[in-house]
């Protein structure tokens, strides 16, 4: 159980709204990632191991859609033995403030900063890694390889970049299995039948995923290699693309 206030943003009687990253969603959403991403500290785990196996002293690395600074404060603890910059970049405020709040409450701040920017034009050369968990679902489909293009295009040779997502299964049997699965995790951890639809209903328009093959393809196109899924429990993947040297 985590100490977070809880989520119940989907409790109310009304029609949901699209979903937005607004400051009701901040007070909440460390419960909302616990209860809602399936094995949400063992990615961050495993994606801090390839960071740590594959970059370099003073390289600097980058969470795009870093929200409320969650995951790179843990993946700052994870690799506090090595000599990282991470930089954190949202364009919800509300988030970034929780995020720099976070941080100097951890005496972090030395290590970790925030920055208010539109991820899509990321213009930050010489990266030597880039994480983007559970936020390229979020960008138009048409702009999302013009994205990675432009992630690719800011890594220093060698670099790489770690993609956590939720994933559809073109196989309507399995996508629906995989799905009632998930939904009965979200249960399990205390979301009732109706949140679990109002929150599905307002993520519709804006949560479109890809599926494990789509996502593998178009970062082998934008001309990652190799790239390889590292994490799957069924609708969820992780993803690892390397900029080659
Ligand atoms: C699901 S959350 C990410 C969760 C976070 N990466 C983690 O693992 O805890 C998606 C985040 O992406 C941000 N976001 C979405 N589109 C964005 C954009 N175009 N530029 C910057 N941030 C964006 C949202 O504000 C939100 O904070």
């Amino acid at each position: 159980m985590n100490n977070a206030p809880k989520d119940t943003l989907f409790q109310v009687e009304t029609i949901p709204e699209d979903f937005v990253f607004n400051e009701r969603v901040v007070e909440v959403f460390d419960d909302m990632l616990d209860r809602s991403i399936p094995f949400y500290r063992e990615v961050i785990e495993a994606s801090a191991r390839l960071l740590d196996n594959f970059l370099a002293p003073g390289d600097t690395v980058y969470d795009l859609g870093c929200a409320n600074g969650t995951s790179l404060l843990e993946f700052s603890r994870l690799l506090q033995h090595r000599e990282f910059a991470f930089v954190g970049i949202d364009n919800s405020m509300p988030m970034l403030d929780k995020a720099r709040l976070k941080a100097e409450l951890y005496r972090k701040q030395d290590r970790i900063s925030f920055s208010f920017e539109d991820i899509t034009t990321f213009d930050h050369p010489g990266a030597g890694g880039v994480i983007l968990n559970y936020t390229l679902q979020f960008i138009r489909p048409l702009q999302r390889e013009p994205f990675l293009t432009n992630i690719f295009n800011n890594l220093r040779p060698g670099g790489i970049l770690l993609v956590s997502e939720k994933v559809i299964n073109h196989d309507p049997r399995l996508n629906r299995e995989f799905i009632d699965i998930y939904h009965r995790f979200k249960k399990a951890r205390g979301y009732s039948e109706l949140e679990i639809a109002k929150k599905r209903e307002a993520l519709e328009n804006v949560l479109i995923p890809f599926s494990v093959a789509e996502n593998l393809d178009m970062l082998g196109k934008t001309g990652f290699a190799p790239v390889e899924t590292y994490f799957r429990w069924f609708n969820f993947a992780s993803f690892i693309a390397v900029k080659p040297s």
